[in-house]
């Protein structure tokens, strides 16, 4: 069953504490917490101090996408305040193997992204290393944009190379997951899928876990 984290940029930021009950109530396996710095993304998200408080709120995994120039700088303090797990984007270093070592000496998961334009290629040296790839399946920077169908293809390629290495890494998608685009990623090998809009647009978060965790 492919597992499910609910993004918090869509979640109703006067209502964080609450929201964090139903969704543990709503069984989730974890929330993702998107942090853009408006120079990598041409948006500006949140960071440490509601970190904190996601934090103090939940004891569910928190899965922290970094959409952030000189990653390097912040992977430590992401981890100190609370973060299970910690991606970074292959395009926003020119280091990704001493990234992703850094990651792993926090001790948290570590998993590295790639953009709807960038190929899969690019990451096959660390492919040993990750706990986790994230496949974008819309250009990271804002919730509520439609699913690129093409990003269908390197979740299958990623699901194909994991098989004939007999690697464990999750592939995790995130961008545009709804009821319809839910069945193509899982149906291509994704086994950790993010939703935003599509998650917190339901009244009922248990209906939400269910429609998309089948
Ligand atoms: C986009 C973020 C996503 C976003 C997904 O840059 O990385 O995590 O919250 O939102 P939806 O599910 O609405 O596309
Ligand atoms: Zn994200």
């Amino acid at each position: 069953m492919v597992k499910l984290y609910p993004s918090l940029l869509s979640a109703d930021f006067l209502n964080l504490q609450q929201t964090l009950v139903n969704l543990e109530n709503a069984r989730v396996d974890g929330v993702h917490f998107d942090v853009m710095d408006g120079q990598f993304v041409p948006n500006i998200s949140i960071g440490i101090p509601i970190l904190d408080a996601v934090r103090k709120a939940t004891s569910l995994p928190i899965d922290v996408h970094l959409m952030i120039e000189k990653p390097e700088d912040y992977v430590k303090m992401f981890a100190d305040h609370g973060a299970d797990m910690i991606s970074v984007h292959v395009e926003a270093t020119p280091h990704i193997h001493r990234l992703i070592e850094r990651i792993k000496a926090e001790n948290v998961k570590a998993g590295v992204v790639i953009n709807p334009g960038t190929p899969v290629s690019s990451i096959l040296p660390v492919l040993k290393m990750v706990d986790y790839v994230l496949v974008m399946t819309v250009n990271p920077g804002f919730g509520g944009q439609t699913f690129i169908d093409n990003c269908l293809e390197k979740v299958s390629h990623l699901s194909h190379i994991k098989a004939e290495s007999n690697l464990e890494f999750d592939i995790e998608v995130d961008g545009g997951i709804n009821d319809q685009t839910i069945h193509s990623v899982v149906e291509a090998g994704a086994t950790m899928a993010v939703a935003g809009s599509y998650y917190f647009n339901h009244d009922d978060f248990n209906v939400a876990t269910q429609t998309l965790k089948g």
